[in-house]
């Protein structure tokens, strides 16, 4: 019998994304999501991408009782956990939204996990926890300090399952701390949908390329970089995808926890970005400088190492790829999955 995942959060950008890795490996995914930040249609498009459709419980994380049915109603292996609210200046105005959902969701499945004997979970951190590290390349070993309540929510997640992995060695943990996910799954089918006014670079950039916003800000032209630009380490989302197949393998081979960088462990500026999704795609994006954002780092990339020494994994898709592909998607689905 096929292994058998439970994928919280999997209607989402990246859950998506590793739903086709897992299903594509042939394990057997069930969603449990409350679609608060994405759309049931992700599950015809998984459909048409593996033909199979996945299982899926529309339903809360921190529901104790929707999560107890899934674990009797399926013989689970392990969890792959991406629930949970991501946005940085959201949680700067909302804490107690933030902390509620994630910490609330990962308390409620570690506990559900408990009762029902399945110990092996993969969790989705972030490189926001490194904060405002003053030296890239990052190691995993780089103090960790948090500088919004959404950094905040993840750093306390993640010390929770030190403490559960240190109070009970039959857990077996992956914390994976991802940098920039961007970019779609090649076919154009499956991609990220955000909703409102894209905070991130790469939604909001395509959006202007496809003529739905004016232009593109560039936040900050005057970095200690080599063209004044921020600096961040820019993942293909499928890449990601498959670092957590990856982390499962380690899992499973291993026995026993691991934390890990999820990057490319190349510095890519706003400005390499733009230039090259302009070249590869030949579409014009409007843009001018402005003002630093409030919040951001000058440079932030992976020491990605670790990942490969462990888990045996890199990432293989470069920059060129995560335009064109995050461009096919937003050519083909100009509302996202609203459309
Ligand atoms: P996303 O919003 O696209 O996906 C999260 C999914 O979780 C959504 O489908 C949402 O509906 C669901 N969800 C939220 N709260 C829930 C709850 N209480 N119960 C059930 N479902 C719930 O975000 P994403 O970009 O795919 O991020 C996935 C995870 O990775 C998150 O935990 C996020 O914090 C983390 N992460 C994301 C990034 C990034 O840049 N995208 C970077 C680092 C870490
Ligand atoms: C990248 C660069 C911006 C938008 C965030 C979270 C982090 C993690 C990943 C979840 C920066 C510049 C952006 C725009 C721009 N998420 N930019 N114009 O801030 O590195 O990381 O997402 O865990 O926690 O903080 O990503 O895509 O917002 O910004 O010039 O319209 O692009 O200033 O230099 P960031 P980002």
């Amino acid at each position: 019998m096929n292994a058998r995942v439970l994928v919280t959060g999997g209607a989402g950008y990246i859950g998506s994304h590793t739903a086709v890795v897992l299903m594509q490996a042939g394990l057997d995914v069930v969603i449990l999501d409350n679609l608060c930040n994405s759309s049931a249609l992700v599950l015809d498009r998984l459909e048409r991408v593996c033909s199979r459709r996945p299982e899926f419980v529309q339903a809360d994380a921190r529901d104790a009782a929707a999560l107890d049915g899934v674990f009797a109603r399926h013989r689970i292996d392990g969890v792959i956990h991406f629930a949970g609210l991501k946005a940085v200046g959201e949680s700067v105005a909302q804490p107690l939204r933030y902390f509620d959902n994630n910490l609330g969701s990962t308390v409620t499945l570690l506990q559900a996990m408990e009762r029902a004997g399945v110990r092996r979970l993969v969790f989705s951190s972030s490189a926001t926890v490194y904060g405002d590290a003053s030296a890239s390349p990052i190691p995993e070993t780089a103090p960790l300090a948090v500088t919004n309540p959404y950094g905040r929510s993840k750093l306390m997640c993640e010390d929770m399952l030190r403490d559960l992995a240190q109070a009970d060695p039959r857990w077996h943990i992956a914390i994976l701390r991802y940098f920039n996910p961007v970019g779609a799954h090649p076919s154009g089918l499956i991609g990220e949908s955000p909703r409102g006014t894209p905070a991130n670079l790469m939604p909001y950039l395509v959006q202007v390329a496809g003529g739905q916003r004016e232009s593109l800000q560039i936040f900050g032209s005057d970095y200690p970089t080599p063209d004044g630009t921020g600096v961040r380490d820019f993942i293909h989302v499928m890449d990601l995808a498959e670092g957590h197949l990856a982390a499962l393998r380690y899992l499973e081979r291993k026995g026993t926890g691991i934390t890990v960088n999820l990057g490319t462990g190349r510095g890519v500026s706003v400005r390499q970005m733009l230039d090259t999704f302009q070249r590869v795609t030949g579409r014009a994006v409007a843009h001018r400088y402005a003002d630093r954002r409030p919040g951001d780092v000058a440079v932030c990339y992976a020491d990605a190492g670790r990942a490969l020494q462990h888990l045996g994994w890199q990432a293989r898709l470069g920059l060129e790829r995560m335009c064109e592909d995050a461009w096919r998607w937003q050519a083909q689905n100009p509302a996202g999955y609203g459309g």
